[in-house]
């Protein structure tokens, strides 16, 4: 495949390639490699982002590449120019990776038979974000030593995550179990659940789940204020010490993050012994390598044969 848009488009064997290699990357933190060397490849953010946008760029600069970061506010699409006009103007330059956060849903799957480089999906409005839910995946293989038979619970805002949009499609595609959990104004809509994958309370997803994921309320895509206060909404749907308490010998916390710490999560259970949120970012950086590695490699861009 040329690009990374959504894991609703990978076999169950090449997300296993993809986290394998992903395990070796793992494997070498810090370690420099030339794989990409003079090869230059573009992040363009158009939502916020920390993680996912430099953890894309230490994975670049870990392979060699020369890294170019787009910033909307500063750049010829303040004069109107689309998305795919910017991405043939990098490609005229030679740039032949672009790693695209949007708002605008299904973009890059609109712009993959037009464009020449290759495009990565770092999150479009809240339907997928595909290398999250990779380095998830990695984390939980890393603790279990498996996916096959895993119970995952994905608890909280899930109707405006788009990591759950990945989730839902990888996670039972490798064999997992997968529960859902969140209050009723913030689940998906029936059509996108897929057969197999339980709705339940709170309470069983916690006491049940080999790993409890929290989801960030995200209050930037509610079109209302939040119908209770924070601190209501933290002892109805979050992860309170009580309830971390329930949770199974050997279960683990994870987390997207960003954090509202004590909202969906008590503040004292982020970084401690059974939360794997700090691995995840780690995790976060071996996973964009691979990705791009398996990308790019082998695939010169044809602009250069062509002159
Ligand atoms: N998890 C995640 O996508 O974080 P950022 O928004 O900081 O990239």
């Amino acid at each position: 495949t040329r690009h990374l848009i959504g894991l609703s488009d990978l076999s169950r064997e090449q997300m296993a390639q993809l986290l394998e290699r992903g395990e070796y990357w793992a494997k070498r933190p810090g370690e420099q490699a030339e794989i990409l060397r003079g090869r230059f490849v573009a992040n363009l953010f158009f939502e916020a982002s920390t993680r996912t946008r430099f953890s894309f760029e230490v994975a670049q600069k870990r392979l060699g590449a020369h890294v170019l970061n787009f910033i909307p506010e500063t750049s010829s699409s303040v004069k109107g120019e689309t998305v795919y006009d910017t991405l043939r103007t990098l490609e005229a330059m030679g740039v032949e990776a672009a790693v695209i956060r949007t708002k605008k849903e299904g973009l890059l799957q609109e712009l993959a038979e037009s464009v020449d480089l290759h495009l990565i999906n770092a999150g479009d409005g809240t339907n997928e974000h595909p290398t999250q839910c990779l380095l998830d995946m990695l984390t939980m293989k890393q603790q279990f030593g498996r996916l096959e038979g895993l119970t995952v619970a994905i608890i909280g805002d899930l109707r405006h995550s788009r990591v759950l949009g990945s989730h839902l499609h990888a996670l039972p595609k490798m064999g997992v179990k997968l529960l859902l959990s969140g209050p009723t104004t913030m689940m998906p809509q029936p059509a996108q659940i897929p057969d197999g994958v339980k709705i339940v309370e709170i309470d069983e997803a916690i006491q049940t789940a080999d790993v409890v994921m929290m989801l960030r309320v995200q209050l930037e895509r509610h079109s209302e204020a939040l119908y209770i206060s924070k601190e209501e909404y933290h002892q109805k749907h979050g992860l309170t010490l009580e309830r971390a308490k329930m949770m199974k010998a050997g279960a683990v916390i994870m987390h997207p993050a960003p954090v509202n710490r004590g909202v969906e999560i008590d503040t004292n259970l982020v970084e401690s012994k059974t939360s794997l949120i700090q691995k995840q970012v780690t995790n976060g950086v071996a996973v964009r390598m691979a990705v791009l590695e398996t990308l790019l490699k082998g695939s010169e861009m044809t602009w250069v044969s062509s002159l």
